[in-house]
């Protein structure tokens, strides 16, 4: 299983984004985590394309673009313009989901399917084989810094078991209220990816955070 950390920008100091670029650069942190928001989907705004085109020419690393939009089908194009490597979407915000996961492959870029805390394992039971990644939201989205939802533990171990059943290699990624103390359990259940924002940035030292959420 792989051991992968997502540092999420949403948390770094938007005054030095590349300086906070520079510092997962030299980190283990394999991705960059990237949280658009459109003031719809979820109630905050955060940043948008001119960011991840940013941060593209900041990194090597894998942009790992998490959409919080409605109707993200209408931007995939522009997200891979732009350097996104995942492009994941909710399932509460794309109708055709189907059609949109087929888009972002076609597009070139691997395709992620995000799920709301409230929103069931199954929502993804038909897209499964045809996902890059499972993102099991474990706070509501919308902002940074809020506390881990216990019941997403199990909801970790129960995507895996979806994707074992569909003989789905998709990653399991894990976003919101990750920390040193929960991620042992997380990667345990079945998780590959975790997101971590204040994990990080809000660290003393964002490297040895990191470093921490690996060995845990
Ligand atoms: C929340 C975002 C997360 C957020 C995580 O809607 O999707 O990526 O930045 O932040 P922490 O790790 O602080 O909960
Ligand atoms: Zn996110």
């Amino acid at each position: 299983m792989a051991r992968i950390i997502s540092p999420s920008f949403l948390s770094a100091d938007f005054l030095r984004l590349g300086e906070s670029a520079r510092v997962v650069n030299e980190s283990r942190a394999e991705w960059f985590h990237l949280d658009v928001m459109d003031g719809v989907f979820v109630p905050n705004i955060s940043f948008g394309l001119p960011v991840v085109r940013a941060l593209r020419g900041a990194t090597e690393k894998v942009l790992d673009v998490h959409l919080m939009i409605v109707q993200p089908e209408r931007y995939v194009d522009d997200f891979r313009t732009a350097g996104a490597d995942y492009l994941t979407v909710h399932v509460e915000a794309s109708t055709h989901l189907h059609r949109t996961l087929q888009a972002i492959r076609d597009a070139g870029m691997r395709a992620g399917v995000a799920l709301n805390p409230h929103t069931p394992v199954c929502a993804v039971e038909e897209v499964a084989e045809m996902a890059d990644m499972i993102l099991i939201m474990s706070v509501n989205p919308g902002f940074g810094g809020q506390k881990f939802i216990a019941s997403s533990l199990d909801k970790v171990a129960r995507t895996k078991e979806l994707l074992l059943r569909k003989n789905s290699s998709a990653l399991i990624q894990v976003d919101g209220g990750v920390n040193a103390e929960n991620a042992a359990q997380l990667f345990a259940a079945g998780a590959d990816v975790l997101v971590a924002g204040n994990a990080v940035f809000a660290a003393e030292d964002p490297v040895k955070a990191i470093q921490q959420l690996i060995d845990a």
